[in-house]
């Protein structure tokens, strides 16, 4: 379903942001990606998505080798490409069922598309899917409105609505407080199990990784660390995973400022 071979990136400053990683997934897996900040989790799913091209590797999607696509063949591929934001990506202005129409574009023809009309098939199949969400009755409030663990839910809602080979979610939960998180989670991989959608999710909370994915692939500096069950993150593993680099100086902080304050 997915395999991404000896993928390598490289910024033109010089940054090696993702050293040769390789997995491959299989149809319905729920799969978290846990790793620093600057690990390289957004690197590889915006590689998987398209809008970043490695320096090297292959990514094959159903079959499709993601990687040297020409800008059509690309969006052709995202149609089936789900992706999730840590920001939404709402158009705040429009009801939430108008945002989850946005996920059937790729499926609406000529001057429908042109003009956004959308006929009762496609509004079915978005009305369903706020439904799956919770979220039916929120159908006609404007984006703006909703709280944001509504609007994760309509992105989902939206992602779904694409009948997706892929889900990929990047930070989802971010920035929500810790109750909406366990919620967007609980929704977001209960959804991708009910329609059996491979779904990655690069997320930083160990504990909502655990409790929520199938299989989780831990990523240091670039390179996969661990790559297995939940059970299996041991204490010894999450050590290699999240260990100090010491290439990174500790940042300055409050508490140095006001010590420096306090000896002054
Ligand atoms: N466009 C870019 N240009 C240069 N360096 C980048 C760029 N995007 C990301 N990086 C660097 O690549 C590394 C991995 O970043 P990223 O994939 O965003 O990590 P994560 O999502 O795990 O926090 C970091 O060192 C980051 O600073
Ligand atoms: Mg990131």
């Amino acid at each position: 379903m997915l395999e991404v071979k000896d993928l390598r990136v490289v910024f033109p400053n010089g940054v090696e942001a993702l050293k040769s990683i390789s997995l491959s997934a299989g149809r319905g897996e729920i799969i978290a990606i846990v790793g620093r900040s600057g690990a390289g989790k957004s690197t590889l799913l915006r590689c998987i998505n398209g809008l970043q091209s490695p320096t090297a590797g292959h990514i094959v999607l159903d079959g499709d080798d993601i990687t040297g696509m020409n800008a059509t063949q690309l969006r052709l591929a995202r149609r089936y490409i789900g992706f999730i934001w840590q920001e939404y990506n709402l158009v705040e202005r429009l009801p939430a069922i108008t945002n989850v129409l946005t996920g059937r574009l790729g499926y609406n023809t000529g001057w429908r598309s042109l003009l956004g009309y959308f006929d009762a098939g496609h509004r079915q199949i978005a009305l369903q899917n706020l439904e799956r969400v919770g979220l039916l009755h929120r159908a006609r409030n404007r984006a703006d409105k909703l709280s944001g663990g509504e609007k994760q839910r309509v992105a989902i809602a939206r992602a779904i609505s694409q009948e997706p080979k892929i889900i990929l979610a990047d930070e989802p939960v971010a920035s929500l407080d810790p109750e909406l998180s366990v919620q967007v989670m609980s929704d977001l991989s209960r959804v991708a199990r009910e329609i059996g959608v491979l779904t990655l999710i690069n997320i930083h909370q160990v504990d909502l990784a655990r409790r929520f994915a199938d299989r989780i692939i831990g990523i240091a500096r670039g390179k996969v660390e661990y790559d297995g069950r939940p059970e299996g993150l041991t204490d010894a593993v999450l050590d290699r995973i999240y260990r100090f680099d010491h290439q990174i100086k500790p940042v300055h902080t409050i508490e140095d400022d006001e010590a420096e304050v306090a000896t002054a």
